[in-house]
């Protein structure tokens, strides 16, 4: 079984010297290049322009605090979305982009006593945080298909506080069906009833496999299960910043308890119940994506590179060589593309999906880099 055991000294080594947040910067395009930034995961769009119209109406509230405000603030949107997912206000936690709902379901849910379970390489920033307050962390390296690994991360689930579950799962832009996701929730609960699953589903628009299913539902029937979306990915509003959890409201009232109060601008809101209201928007949003992310997949084949059978709005490449100089490489010819991803930092690097434009460039770059690499070297990566 490929499960790493990542004992208490080593992530209380690691506490204490990386903050909770911290990124290395990405390098820039020189001066004079136009840049290509398929680094984040964004959508290259943004939102539609019935919210950015919706966000320009807002300008004479702000002079109110939300709750004296000409219109509620986030009491709409909660049940705006509560409307959408089919659920009740009182299953729905807003919050600060998703990334509010990572940090504090670890203060929530792990303690010194009480380990964080999550896969390697997946989101990291369950895991930062974790090491930074010295709750240990046990990671599972994702199977041979760069999946989760479900077996590997429930032989360790026993006695956990949280169990991070990101699905489509962000670097390797793999996904598993509904049928896989409850058998494993089912037996986490069997096995550690107490143990909260925390299940991130920031792609989620973006998935055409026809075996995936929300997690929605399941978060609703049963205890210590929660779903996160946010906006910052099909939506097209990462700097609105604005995200939520779905689940029991015995499960998520922790999440409540840890937000500060009014967080979320009346600029947010506003934008978000447009962009709530507009499935046109995420629907064309993922047939584009759908269509530069084949072509994109295609050209990487076609180079002798192989990508993972992505589900999202970026792939995971064996480029057969460290990321980091082909980063550095593709940044000098203006593309700018992800950070590194341990375990696999030495063989693959992230891609997100820009525009087809963007991508027919980009392409060209990827090719003029990756040109040396003779087929029998691909695909031998590090790990
Ligand atoms: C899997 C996953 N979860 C959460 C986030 C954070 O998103 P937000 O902008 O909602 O904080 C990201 C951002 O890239 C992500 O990839």
């Amino acid at each position: 079984m490929s499960v790493s055991r990542r004992g208490l000294f080593e992530v209380l080594s690691r506490a204490g010297t990386q903050s909770a947040t911290a990124r290395a910067p990405l390098p820039s395009a020189p001066p004079g290049v136009t840049e290509i930034r398929i680094s984040s995961n964004e959508n290259p769009l943004g939102p539609g322009k019935t919210v950015v119209d919706a966000m320009m109406t807002r300008f004479g509230e702000v002079g109110r605090y939300p709750f004296n405000n000409l219109t509620a603030n986030e009491a709409n949107l909660t049940a705006a979305i509560a409307a959408k997912q089919q659920v009740k206000p009182e299953n729905v936690v807003l919050a600060v982009g998703s990334q509010e709902l990572l940090r504090n379901a670890v203060r929530a849910f792990t303690s010194p006593y009480r380990h964080l379970v999550t896969a390697a390489p997946t989101f990291e920033n369950c895991t930062k945080v974790a090491s930074a307050l010295k709750h240990p962390v046990v990671e599972a390296k994702v199977d041979s298909a760069f999946k989760l690994d479900l077996e590997s991360m429930l032989a360790t689930v026993r006695g956990a506080g949280l169990v991070f579950v990101n699905n489509p799962n962000n670097p390797t832009a793999t996904v598993h069906g509904i049928k896989t996701i409850t058998d494993f929730v089912e037996r986490v609960h069997r096995v550690s009833p107490d143990t909260v699953i925390f299940i991130d589903e920031a792609y989620h628009d973006y998935v055409t496999d026809p075996n995936y299913q929300t997690a929605i539902p399941l978060a609703m029937a049963m205890p210590n299960v929660f779903v996160a979306r946010t906006f910052s990915k099909a939506y097209g509003m990462a700097g609105m910043r604005i995200g939520y959890a779905i689940g029991q409201p015995d499960t998520i009232k922790p999440l409540e308890r840890l937000r500060m109060p009014m967080t979320l601008s009346v600029f947010t809101v506003g934008a978000a119940l447009v962009a709530l209201a507009d499935q046109k928007h995420i629907d064309d949003e993922r047939a584009r994506n759908t269509a530069v992310r084949d072509f994109t997949m295609k050209a990487f084949v076609d180079m002798g590179c192989k990508p993972t059978a992505s589900q999202a709005n970026f792939l995971f490449v064996d480029i057969g060589r460290p990321a980091q100089g082909f980063r550095d490489a593709c940044a000098q010819k203006g593309v700018i593309i992800g950070r590194d991803f341990p375990p696999f930092e030495n063989s693959h690097a992230r891609i997100s999906i820009g525009t087809m434009a963007e991508m027919t460039k980009a392409v060209d770059v990827f090719r003029d880099i990756l040109r040396p690499l003779s087929p029998s070297n691909a695909g031998k990566g590090g790990n």
